[in-house]
């Protein structure tokens, strides 16, 4: 039976993840969770690197997949030591734990890890991230590679899914102010048309780590870092465009054409897939089609609950 842990199997990444390698057979997934646990989803806080020890001794798995972080650029601005806690220090106990079992750590990183100012980023270019978030990130990987014995950083960009919530994804964040904008007396909604994007969607994602454990599984372990993402570049503004005709609004939508957020923001961190594309693996399903199925399962209803 092969085993493997998926830290963070609440969250937009890990449920798709879970979803994914459930369908397996002859593997045996261990999910956790913070705040959300759940009959499937076992509690572990992986600041308590004790816990997170017992946890790992317990489950004895052949990989760990690290997809719980703090991911929200605003919170690591404000709160550097809860971003260094949850995207530094636990990654170092959990490949300590890890390597305690023989198990390979793939640990999931971001594009924010660049400045943004060179287009498209191999995985071995220079990394200069421009704010808190990609500076804990960055700092995450370089713990990966000093602690873990066997280990491998998967980089990804902007994410979209299945999701429990709109705000849980910076894509279908864009939503209510979209629908907003529609209603009869609706006031246009300005949305950034300067920062470039790759919406990438979770369930490709979870292919992607599903093809990559599949290798370490037959023996043809993956180390280093590699990266994977959509190749359709969007800026927010285009983003809720293809959102509004996915809802069928009338949506009153304005381009800013100057960075809108507080946080810097790098402007277009597209990153080569290369790597990973000369393995055979990878899966890319297209925006319209993906946004269609995610909405499809989170219908729009205005003042629902859901809304
Ligand atoms: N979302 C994106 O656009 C994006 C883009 C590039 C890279 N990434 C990276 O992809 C990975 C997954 O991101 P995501 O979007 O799936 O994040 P997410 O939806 O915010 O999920 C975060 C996960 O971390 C867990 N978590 C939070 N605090 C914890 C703690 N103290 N102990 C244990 N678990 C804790 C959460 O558990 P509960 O929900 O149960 O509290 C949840 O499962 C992250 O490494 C992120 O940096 C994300």
């Amino acid at each position: 039976m092969f085993k493997v842990a998926v830290i963070g199997g609440s969250g937009l990444l890990g449920r798709a993840l879970v979803d994914e390698l459930t369908r397996q057979t002859g593997w045996q997934i261990v999910a956790t969770a913070f705040s959300r646990p759940s009959p499937r989803r076992v509690a572990l806080d992986i600041r308590d690197a004790e816990a997170v020890g017992h946890f790992i001794e317990q489950t004895a798995p052949d990989a760990v997949v690290i997809a719980a972080a703090e991911r929200r650029p605003d919170v690591c601005e404000h709160n550097p030591a809860l971003a260094r806690a949850l995207n530094v220090d636990a990654v170092r106990s959990l490949a300590a734990a890890a390597n305690r079992c023989g198990a390979w750590t793939l640990s999931i990183s971001t594009d924010y890890v660049f400045d943004g100012s060179h287009p498209p980023y191999r995985h071995d270019s220079a990394p200069a991230p421009l704010n808190a978030y990609g500076r804990s990130k960055l700092e995450g990987e370089r713990a990966l590679g000093e602690t873990a014995a066997r280990g491998c950083v998967l980089r990804l960009p902007l994410l979209y899914g299945p999701i429990v919530d709109w705000s849980e994804s910076a894509v279908t964040s864009l939503v209510p102010a979209i629908a907003a904008s529609a209603a009869p007396d609706g006031r246009a909604a300005t949305m950034d048309a300067w920062a470039i994007r790759y919406p990438t969607f979770t369930p490709d994602v979870a292919c992607v780590i599903r093809q990559m454990l599949e290798r370490h599984a037959c023996g043809e372990t993956i180390s280093g870092i590699v990266q994977w993402s959509g190749d359709e570049p969007m800026t927010k503004y285009e983003i809720a465009v293809h959102l509004a005709e996915a809802l069928q609004l009338d949506a009153h939508l304005a381009p800013q054409h100057t960075p809108t957020d507080a946080t810097p923001r790098p402007h277009n961190c597209h990153l080569a897939s290369s790597r990973l594309e000369a393995l055979g693996i990878g899966r890319r399903t297209p925006f319209d089609t993906a946004i269609r199925e995610v909405l499809a399962a989170f219908p729009w209803r205005g003042d629902s609950p859901s809304a």
